[in-house]
């Protein structure tokens, strides 16, 4: 297995910790040693105050407004959660780098527009996909899922869905439309912090902080200067 030499935090610390998570996930996936180095764990909370985590894929971090974008079901457990409580956390960990990220802040839908754009990157499978799932719903078994794909690849006249299909052309005719419950979160960051593994758990850690301000009717944010603070391990 590959192995990296650990390296701790510069002793001044960066102004803006994002700049230093966007090197780490470029080497993450400049190592190869992991399928999808993009993979975090998201944490939300429900209304009964149970908070509750899953992997999702990082599809953008904005360093210079200190966003980060996933995309999901607005209609799933998370996107409900996150609609009553827009309060989430986020990790990700590059287990051979020896790094841990680990970011808070207030989720948003993101626009229309930037909603399309990552569903019309999809493969159209998955395309068809989002219209037949309804994500974290109960489902009898296999085959209803099966049916309500095929189902839903009719709908959209495309060439055969589910596990047996062959097709891998998409129905360039009949383009997939985002269903309205399929779209883009974005999550405006307001603390994050970067961990370095260190010899006998004696690890590097800083935590960085600043205010974030949700300005109606737009509901655009401005946020304060980064605050770090290095943090005993
Ligand atoms: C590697 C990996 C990547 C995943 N990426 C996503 C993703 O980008 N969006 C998503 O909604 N679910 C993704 N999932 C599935 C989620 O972990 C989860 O099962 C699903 O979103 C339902 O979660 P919920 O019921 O808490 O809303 C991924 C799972 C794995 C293991």
């Amino acid at each position: 297995m590959t192995t990296v030499p650990s390296q701790c935090l510069p002793e001044t610390l960066p102004h803006n910790p994002l700049t230093t998570v966007d090197t780490w996930l470029s080497e993450a996936y400049a190592l190869g040693a992991q399928p999808n180095p993009n993979a975090m764990t998201l944490a939300t909370i429900g209304q009964n105050g149970q908070p509750s985590a899953r992997i999702v894929l990082l599809k953008e971090l904005n360093q210079a407004e200190g966003s980060l974008l996933f995309v999901t079901n607005y209609q799933s457990r998370k996107g409900t959660e996150l609609v009553a409580n827009p309060r989430a956390a986020v990790v990700l960990h590059w287990d051979v780098l020896h790094r841990q990220v680990r970011i808070e802040g207030h989720a948003v839908h993101a626009s229309s527009q930037e909603s399309d754009d990552y569903f019309a990157k999809r493969p159209w499978q998955s395309q068809i996909g989002a219209w037949a799932s309804a994500q974290s719903e109960p489902v009898a078994n296999r085959t209803q899922l099966v049916q309500q794909l095929r189902a839903a690849g009719k709908r959209f006249n495309s060439p055969p869905v589910g596990p047996d299909a062959t097709a891998s052309d998409p129905p360039m005719e009949h383009p997939v439309p985002r269903p309205p419950h399929w779209g883009a979160i974005r999550l405006w960051i307001d603390a994050v912090e970067l961990w370095v593994e260190g010899d006998y758990r004696i690890h590097d850690r800083a935590r960085w902080s600043r205010s974030l301000v949700q300005h109606k009717p737009t509901q655009a944010f401005s946020a304060g200067p980064w605050h770090a603070t290095r943090l005993q391990p």
